[in-house]
């Protein structure tokens, strides 16, 4: 493996990889697993690392990710996002707005059939008004916050389904996210996404997350 070059810098570490600052990108790398037989180390990383790709390109399609671009069998490259991300800052934003713009893009990409399998407030960043920093057009400058955007990262658990279950499970996590890391303003925060969660399936979708509720405590199979 590569040590990182002078130019590259470590943003964040997970258990299954390691986030590299280069420049304006960031480098999603996964990494070997020293319990797993290398053969099946190597087909497990560049599977997973290939179906974030497909999905992160997809949702960077319906523009609510950044474009990512393959480097290898183990690496992801896509634009670093400068905002806020929201499991730091969701209590000192305008979290009304972005809420909104939350249940706007999960509806998005359930409505084309992507489950994100990881919603928290850690996977999502807020970018602000980014349109001001070209020439505002007589739209943007009437309502400032139009082009504000909430851009989802972290598809590393993510799939596609067009099940009911499954996106009602998505819903559930966001709900209990919200509920552990944003406690005092959870109630208010989940009412504006579900009620902008504008899904041509939201009434299917919302009585299944019923039911997954109705089971107790949901537990997610890993
Ligand atoms: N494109 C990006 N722009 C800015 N920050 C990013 C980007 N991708 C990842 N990060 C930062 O790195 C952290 C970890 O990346 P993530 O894809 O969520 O990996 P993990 O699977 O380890 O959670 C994120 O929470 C975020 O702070
Ligand atoms: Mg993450």
């Amino acid at each position: 493996m590569k040590e990182p070059t002078p130019k590259q810098e470590l943003i964040a570490q997970g258990a299954e990889a390691k986030i590299l600052k280069e420049g304006n990108f960031v480098i999603k790398n996964r990494i070997s697993k020293s319990y797993r037989h290398p053969e099946i180390d190597k087909k497990l990383i560049k599977q997973r690392t290939k179906r974030e790709f497909n999905i992160l390109e997809k949702a960077y399609k319906l523009g609510i990710s950044p474009k990512p671009a393959l480097e290898g069998l183990d690496k992801i490259k896509m634009p670093f996002i400068e905002g806020k991300k929201l499991s730091q800052e969701l209590e000192n934003l305008d979290y009304i707005e972005i809420c909104k713009i939350i249940g706007n893009n999960i509806a998005k990409l359930h409505d084309n059939n992507i489950i994100h399998g990881d919603l928290t407030t850690s996977n999502m960043i807020f970018v602000s008004n980014p349109a001001k920093k070209s020439a505002p057009t007589k739209k943007a400058t009437k309502n400032s916050t139009i082009n504000n955007k909430v851009v989802f990262i972290d598809f590393g658990l993510g799939f596609t389904s067009e099940r009911f279950e499954d996106r009602a499970v998505d819903l559930h996590l966001i709900k209990q996210a919200l509920e552990a890391k944003h406690h005092t303003i959870y109630k208010e925060c989940w009412k504006i996404i579900e009620e902008n969660y504008n899904s041509k399936d939201r009434a299917n979708t919302l009585a299944q997350l019923k039911k997954v509720e109705s089971r107790g405590r949901y537990k997610k199979g890993e």
